[in-house]
């Protein structure tokens, strides 16, 4: 019997012992060792064989790649990375999930040189099916990079796009159950009237994972095999700081952390405040991190009181950058009245409108005779999927970050703006100075011939023909339909995700294929607004802009339905997506088509509509290639408007956006003609518009391509499968018309209109027909139109002389109109 009893005792501490080392059981746990023949163990887990794994993945061509031994140095030496896969094309992992719910995603990379594969110079990007976790990405040193997602199918479906003319590679990945509740739906914003909710749906990348005051803790040590490193590297003054160690004091109790949320060893160690026995001292420890602009970070704080040697004598403040998250902390309180138990804390940050996020803790000054300490445990910091589903790439700024950019912005351009100013007076009165002396040869008269100015024109215009349009506005669906049309809004057809939601394919009943895009449902108000919207979108009809097929606005629903585009974004034919590389002139007439589009946005209509987000994914290709401009539902029209909404976000995309709207925070259509400008160097030289992988001067397509535009040497950094297949002069142009958009002031920009004639005449030049070509030096064709004009009365016969390719083609604006405004814009 006695014997039959200690047995049971050393049975049961044995099972506890087991379910406390062990800690979580994943029910999802895929773990392979890419490009491997064998199984690898790492720690107690098994990353099985590239061949074992064959059936997650589908791949157009099988590299495997390793790499001899030696090549793999001391501090890189994880079994996991003497092998890797290659995929020169766009590959995939479906993974089966059993368990809906948040998995890890684990990247390992470990670049190497396997014959012609250098890995260091592949670029490529990596998605799931809802969210993008890294895009034009490169590494030249082992690297693991740790997302986590909420996995609402049946599958996750893992996706490795080569960028152009590169390939992807990989070494190992992990696709792991994680214990729900290691992230909860809410947590406090570090503006302390907010409550930010919906985490469970975000998407999420590892940032940094730091032990206070300990040394690497190493995944062997945690139950969810998270590796922790030390925080001495991002101490910004160590000599304020030191370390304090005591594990065996951590105590997990209820109501705080579990060891699945951080590990004894991470709790147990602290970075204090090294008062140097002074007990004035009043200094805070800060931490600093790289993050990305215009992202959300959810910094979880994880605290351990195992310093005090009592209740109560511990209090102190927490800050993240300037905003204070805690005030007057004392851990004791937390937790009823015991010390060293584990507790951690949650803040979302605002977007960034740095690239440096700071962590700082300090003494408490409200209460009296505490000696000044504080304390850190642990620290995470993790990166959250922006509006658009992304971890990467483009950024939309929302506006509660507008002031803060605003103010930074406007400091740096405010000093720019008076010295551009300077220049202008300058070259003004260069130029009077000039016209005076010319003044024999050439009148200046006003060309328009309907007078006024342009929006009188363009109202009578539109008057005349939209009405008609107008009057028959949109079509609307009942749910019904668009549920049969989606395939009741099936995940796998969703064929991309946008600020407004989420776009799936679909086919009408006739067989009409259309795209769908879906809102998040809204409140009664956004529904009043999503109605206007449509009563808007539905009279606009042109042949370069995506139109509105119909919408339903049933059960609270805002759906829009647009033509299909058979060939998708712009983006997607210039980079990133494997898509064989477009010719000159297709780019040429994709721009052009573009430009009518805007064209017709700013003047078709009584008030100039503003696109406000014009980037190479908002411009779709049809089965032809032809451009039609998407996306502008969340216009807002002119100026007018804009002025009466001075609350409307800053809405655009990160290295497309106006700095002049930036600064004044006022849209005209110039802003747009920015944007655009900033396409057409991305239709040039085929790469994003920002690319922080990049050495620091050519991050910034924008301002790399305008140094290159203004040394006059603009062909070196074109698309490499253009390089010698662009005539000189046709590029002269499209550059100039290009640095023209982006005058740094709005008045100095030409409208889409100039830029529209300046576009046809670099296809023109490409096509070089044109008989007793003008001099090429000008920078705006107006210099070879106006003595033309001149001398015929007739502004048709100018133009049919300049064989302009499709002039009716500018949407009824009158040529006389078109002329007025490049003569307008060069008078001034
Ligand atoms: C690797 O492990 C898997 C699963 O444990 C097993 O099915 C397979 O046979 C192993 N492969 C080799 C090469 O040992
Ligand atoms: C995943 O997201 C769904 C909502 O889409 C939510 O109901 C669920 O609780 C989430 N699960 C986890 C573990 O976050
Ligand atoms: C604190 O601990 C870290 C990690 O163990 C170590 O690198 C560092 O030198 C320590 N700092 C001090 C001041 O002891
Ligand atoms: C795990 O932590 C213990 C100390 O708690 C340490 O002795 C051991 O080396 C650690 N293991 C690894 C793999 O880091
Ligand atoms: C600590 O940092 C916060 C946030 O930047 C700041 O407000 C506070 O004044 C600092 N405290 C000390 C003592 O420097
Ligand atoms: C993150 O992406 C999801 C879509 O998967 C979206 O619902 C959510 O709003 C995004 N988060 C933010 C902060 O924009």
């Amino acid at each position: 019997m006695m014997g039959y009893g200690k047995f049971e005792v050393w049975a049961l501490s044995v099972l506890c012992l087991a379910l406390f080392s062990s800690g979580f059981d994943p029910i999802d746990n895929y773990l392979i060792d890419c490009g491997s023949t064998r199984n690898t163990s790492v720690g107690d887990r098994v990353f099985v064989s590239d061949n074992s794994a064959s059936k997650f993945l589908s791949t157009p061509k099988e590299v495997l790649a390793n790499t001899p031994l030696k090549s793999i140095t001391s501090s890189d030496d994880s079994p996991l990375y003497q092998t890797a896969r290659i995929f020169t094309e766009s590959s995939k992992y479906t993974f089966p999930i059993s368990q809906r719910g948040r998995h890890w995603i684990r990247l390992y990379f470990f670049p190497f040189v396997y014959a012609s594969y250098d890995m260091s110079t592949a670029k490529f990007g990596v998605s799931t099916q809802n969210h993008v976790l890294l895009s034009d990405f490169g590494v030249d040193k082992a690297s693991l990079k740790e997302f986590s997602v909420n996995v609402t199918s049946d599958s996750l479906v893992i996706t490795f796009t080569p960028s152009s003319s590169s390939f992807a590679f990989l070494n190992a990945i992990e696709v792991v159950s994680v214990p729900d509740k290691l992230i909860t739906d809410d947590a406090d914003s570090v503006n302390p009237s907010e409550n930010f909710q919906g985490l469970l749906t975000q998407a999420l990348e590892t940032v940094a994972r730091v032990n206070m005051g300990g040394p690497t803790v190493s995944f062997e040590n945690d139950t969810l095999w998270r590796t922790w490193v030390p925080d001495q590297s991002f101490l910004v003054n160590k000599n304020g700081a030191k370390n304090f160690s005591n594990i065996g004091a951590v105590k997990y109790s209820s109501g705080g952390a579990t060891p699945d949320i951080a590990p004894k060893t991470v709790y147990g160690t602290a970075t204090e405040m090294d008062s140097g026995d002074d007990p004035n001292s009043n200094f805070n420890v800060t931490w600093e991190f790289q993050v990305d602009l215009g992202f959300r970070y959810l910094v979880r704080f994880h605290f351990c009181d195992i310093v005090s040697k009592g209740l109560n004598m511990l209090y102190f403040n927490v800050y993240i950058d300037s905003w204070s998250v805690a005030h007057d902390l004392d851990l004791s309180t937390l937790s009823v009245n015991v010390l060293a138990v584990p507790h951690y804390m949650d803040r979302v940050t605002l977007p960034t409108v740095s690239d440096k996020l700071r962590v700082s803790i300090g003494p408490s000054n409200d209460v009296d005779g505490i000696y000044p300490n504080a304390i850190l445990n642990g620290l995470e910091i993790m990166k959250m999927n922006n509006s658009i589903g992304s971890l990467s790439g483009s950024m939309v700024i929302s506006s509660s970050s507008k002031k803060n950019v605003g103010v930074i912005v406007g400091v740096t351009i405010g000093v720019f703006v008076a010295v551009v100013l300077a220049v202008i007076f300058f070259l003004m009165c260069r130029k009077r100075r000039r016209m005076a002396l010319q003044g024999h040869s050439k009148t200046w008269i006003p060309l328009s011939i309907n007078g006024g100015n342009s929006h009188t024109v363009g109202s009578k215009y539109s008057n005349g023909t939209n009405a008609s349009i107008a009057s028959n506005y949109g079509y609307r669906f009942p749910f019904v339909a668009v549920q049969e049309a989606t395939n009741n809004f099936d995940e796998n057809w969703v064929i991309g995700i946008g600020g407004f939601g989420k776009v799936y394919k679909g086919a009408l009943n006739d067989g009409t294929k259309v795209a769908v895009k879906r809102g998040n449902p809204r409140s009664q108000q956004g529904l009043a607004e999503f109605q206007t919207e449509i009563e808007l979108l539905s009279q606009f009809r042109h042949r370069h802009l995506v139109s509105l097929i119909g919408y339903c606005d049933e059960k609270n629903e805002m759906i829009l339905i647009y033509e299909y585009m058979e060939n998708g974004t712009l983006k997607s034919h210039l980079y990133g997506s494997g898509l064989p590389s477009l010719g000159w002139k297709e780019r040429l007439e994709i721009c052009i088509g573009a430009a009518r589009g805007l064209h017709y946005l700013h003047t078709g209509y009584a008030k100039a509509v503003i696109h406000r987000d014009v980037k190479s994914a908002n411009i779709l290709l049809d089965e032809n290639l032809m451009a039609k401009v998407a996306d502008f539902g969340l216009s807002k029209t002119g100026p007018e408007i804009d002025q009466t909404h001075v609350s409307t976000a800053v809405k655009g995309s990160f290295g497309y956006l106006d700095p002049e709207y930036f600064r004044r925070q006022q849209l005209t259509e110039k802003s747009d003609v920015y944007s655009f400008g900033v396409v057409l160097f991305e239709v040039l030289c085929a790469r994003p518009v920002i690319d922080p992988t990049l050495p620091r001067e050519m991050v910034n397509l924008a301002e790399w391509a305008m140094k290159w535009q203004k040394k006059g040497q603009l062909e070196q950094i074109i698309d490499s499968t253009l390089v010698g297949k662009i005539r000189p002069d046709s590029l002269r142009k499209f550059g100039e018309t290009a640095e023209k958009c982006l005058a740094d002031l709005g008045v100095d920009r030409p409208s889409v209109g100039d830029v529209l004639w300046n576009l046809e005449y670099a296809l023109q030049l490409q096509d070089a027909v044109i008989q007793g070509e003008p001099e090429e030096n000008s920078t705006n064709m107006i210099g070879e139109l106006s003595p033309q004009i001149n001398n015929v009365n007739n502004v048709d016969t100018a133009v049919s002389g300049f064989e302009m390719s499709s002039v009716d083609d500018l949407s009824g604006v009158s040529m006389s109109r078109v002329f007025s405004q490049l003569v307008k814009s060069e008078g001034r």
